[in-house]
């Protein structure tokens, strides 16, 4: 498919026109993904401007908020507000706190989490819905943030395409990804990782939309069709998803915060930095099986 082709009235039917704001700023980065929101201090939030920051989430699938000053308690309680919060299978958290993964690396460095396309530990059975990353220290330059609309992704699929995909569900594994990855940061591998079958196409439990759900981190095989075509479709969707049409960019500054639903949006931090230190944490809410 050409790129004047995804650009076109298929991508613009997409979007919302949202009605305004009261008691926060919402400043799209694009049409289709990211919003910077002002006028919120994280740590203070009322019931109003909580209601409005849900909504900027459904409505632009990553929001960012610069200049946050929290303790660990109140990133661990803004994560609440949102739901359970999600224990990651693997990765180093913060002492006294399992729910606060560390996010690092620096000189000592030969990779950085999150370096390819992903959505957030979908091998587990009920994979997270939304993860709420607090940047502390960054490089002058480098170490964006890249994420990506699945609703884009999905609508721009031809509707032969739509109508292949229907009703196949693909396996997610944590095995490949997980083991031995955070070895250098002392951390013992687990006798195994999660392992899931999810619908290759996912519907968005509050906004209701479609949503591509399968990525090259943890999706391994489409079910119920030959592995070489299985391999075909998986490589042709992951192209097609990486289209920058479907994309924004998020500059760190210290102490901003990126907040992403994993059931709608994929990212990729880049690696880029070295060996400049990136650090801070990430709170990561549950969610419910894809369906
Ligand atoms: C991740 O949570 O996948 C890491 C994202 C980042 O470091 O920007």
């Amino acid at each position: 498919m050409s790129l004047s082709a995804l650009s076109g009235p298929r991508i613009r039917s997409i979007t919302e026109a949202g009605l305004p704001y009261e008691t926060i700023t919402v400043e799209k980065l694009t049409p289709l993904i990211g919003a910077e929101i002002g006028g919120a201090d994280l740590a203070r939030l009322s019931n109003r401007q909580m209601d409005e920051i849900h909504r900027a989430l459904a409505e632009n699938l990553v929001i960012f908020f610069r200049d946050q000053h929290l303790t660990q308690e109140q990133h661990l309680e803004f994560g609440r507000q949102f739901g359970e919060l999600h224990l990651h299978p693997a990765a180093p958290h913060e002492p006294g706190h399992p729910e606060l993964m560390i996010i690092k690396a620096d000189e000592n460095s030969v990779r950085a989490n999150g370096e390819g396309w992903h959505s957030d530990v979908s091998c587990d059975e009920e994979p997270p819905m939304g993860s709420i990353l607090y940047i502390k220290e960054c490089p002058p330059h480098g170490g964006d943030t890249l994420f990506a609309s699945m609703y884009a992704a999905y609508d721009a699929l031809s509707d032969r395409m739509k109508a292949y995909l229907e009703g196949l569900t693909a396996i997610h594994s944590g095995e490949h990804v997980y083991r031995g990855m955070f070895a250098k940061e002392g951390v013992a591998d687990k006798p195994s990782y999660p392992k899931a079958v999810h619908p290759v196409v996912r519907t968005h439990p509050m906004t209701g939309k479609k949503a591509l759900y399968v990525n090259r981190g943890f999706t391994t095989r489409i079910l119920g069709i030959p592995v070489d075509e299985s391999e075909g479709i998986l490589r042709y969707l992951y192209e097609h998803m990486e289209n920058p049409l479907f994309q924004c960019r998020f500059r760190w500054q210290p102490n901003s915060v990126a907040f992403w639903d994993n059931r709608c949006a994929q990212h990729r931090a880049m690696w880029d930095y070295w060996p400049q230190r990136r650090y801070g944490n990430r709170v990561t809410v549950k969610g419910e099986r894809p369906v």
